[in-house]
C-alpha cells in the first residue's frame, strides 16, 4: 500500500470515443472502507470510469489514481490493488467454480493459492459449489463467482460494474451484504448501479452522471435533499398538541410546516444538520416519535434530476 491519499482518486478524467466524449472532466475519490456508487442512465460513463480505473482504457486527459498509483503510468501496480468485476464477467464454463478462482489466484503469483482460493470460496458463499461446472450454475452462483475471483488476492481496493444486475431479489440482497462485509474490513468500492433503492442502502455516498457529466456527489440523503428540498417527515404515537406545535415553530432551522393528526412535515435549512435538534425538540415538549425520514428517496431525486435539461445545454 502506498501513501495517504484517498484509495480511488479521479481529477478532472475525460475520455473520448471518435467524436463523442463520454467521460468530461470526472472528479472525485473514496476512502478506505467507503462504498461509492455511480448512478446514471445508460451510456452515462459509468463503466468507461471503471475501465479507466482498472487500466483497461486510457483517460485523454485528467488523473486517475488507485492508491495514489497513476493508472496510466504505473498499470501494473494498480492492477496487483485492484479486485475487479467487469460488466460480464468472462468466466470458463467448462471449468469448475475453484478452478476458474484458482486460475487468477496464479495470474496474481499468490504463495499461498490453496489457501486463498478457499478462503475466496468461502467468503463468497460458493465453497460447496467448487466442484459443479460454472456453466451449470444459476446466475446469482455466477456473479458471486465472479466476486470471489475478484477478490482471491485480497486487494484494497474493488471495482464492480453493475454487481447486482440480474440477480433476483434475495441472489441481490446477498451480493449487497457481501459488499457491506468487504467495506467493513477497510476495502474501498466503486461500483455501477441501476438499482436505486439499493444504491440508497448499501452506498456511503453516490455520484450521478449524464452523458458523461457529474450531477451530484454526496450521500443519498445529502443528494436528495439537494434535489427534493431539506423535507422531513415525522410521525407521532398521539395527536399534535399545543407544546408540540410550539416547539416546531419556535425553532429557527424550521423554514414552513404542514400539520396532520398525529403527523408533520417540515421543511428545514439543512436537513442533515438540523434533523436531531427538531427529534430532541419535539421529545423535549413530549412529542412520542414513531418515525423520522427524509421526503421521497432516491429514485425520486434521480428522476428529479433526470427531467432538468442538463446545466450549460441550450435546453437549459
Ligand atoms: N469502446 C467504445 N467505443 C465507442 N464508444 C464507446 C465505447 N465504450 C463506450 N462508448 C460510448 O461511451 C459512452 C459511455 O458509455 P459507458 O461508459 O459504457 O456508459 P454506461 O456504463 O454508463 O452505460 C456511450 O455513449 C458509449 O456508447
Ligand atoms: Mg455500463
Amino acid at each position: 500500500m502506498k501513501g495517504a491519499g484517498p484509495a480511488i482518486e479521479c481529477e478532472a478524467v475525460s475520455r473520448r470515443f471518435g467524436e463523442r466524449l463520454a467521460l468530461d472532466r470526472l472528479t472525485l475519490s473514496v476512502e478506505r472502507g467507503e462504498v461509492l456508487g455511480l448512478l446514471g442512465p445508460n451510456g452515462s460513463g459509468k463503466t468507461t470510469t471503471l475501465r479507466i480505473l482498472a487500466t483497461l482504457l486510457q483517460p485523454h486527459a485528467g488523473t486517475a489514481r488507485i492508491l495514489s498509483w497513476d493508472v496510466a503510468r504505473q498499470p501494473m501496480e494498480v492492477r496487483r490493488s485492484i479486485g475487479v468485476m467487469p460488466e460480464r464477467p468472462s468466466l470458463y464454463d467448462r471449468q469448475t467454480v475453484e478452478a476458474n478462482v484458482r486460475f487468477w489466484a496464479e495470474a496474481h503469483q499468490l504463495p499461498d493459492a490453496a489457501i486463498a482460493v478457499a478462503r475466496a470460496l468461502a467468503f463468497a458463499g460458493v465453497a460447496d459449489r467448487r466442484e459443479d461446472l460454472v456453466g451449470s450454475l444459476s446466475k446469482g452462483l455466477k456473479q458471486r463467482v465472479a466476486l470471489a475471483r475478484a477478490i482471491v488476492h485480497r486487494p484494497p481496493v474493488l471495482l464492480l460494474d453493475e454487481p447486482s444486475s440480474g440477480l433476483d431479489p434475495s441472489a441481490a440482497a446477498a451480493m449487497e451484504g457481501l459488499i457491506r462485509d468487504l467495506a467493513r474490513e477497510g476495502t474501498a468500492v466503486l461500483l455501477n448501479t441501476h438499482r436505486l433503492a439499493e444504491a440508497e442502502r448499501l452506498c456511503d455516498r453516490v455520484a450521478i452522471l449524464r452523458e458523461g457529466r457529474l450531477l451530484q456527489l454526496g450521500t443519498p440523503l445529502q443528494v436528495r435533499a439537494a434535489l427534493l428540498g431539506h423535507i422531513v417527515e415525522v410521525e407521532l404515537a398521539g395527536v399534535v398538541d399545543a407544546p408540540v406545535r410550539r416547539a416546531v415553530e419556535s425553532f429557527p432551522a424550521v423554514r414552513e410546516v404542514w400539520w396532520g393528526a398525529s403527523a408533520l412535515r417540515c421543511r428545514l435549512l439543512n436537513a442533515e444538520r438540523d434533523t436531531p435538534d427538531l427529534v430532541a425538540r419535539l421529545v423535549s415538549a413530549g412529542a412520542r416519535i414513531v418515525a423520522v425520514r427524509p421526503a421521497g428517496d432516491l429514485e425520486r431525486a434521480y428522476l428529479e434530476l433526470m427531467s432538468q435539461p442538463l446545466p450549460g445545454s441550450l435546453a437549459a
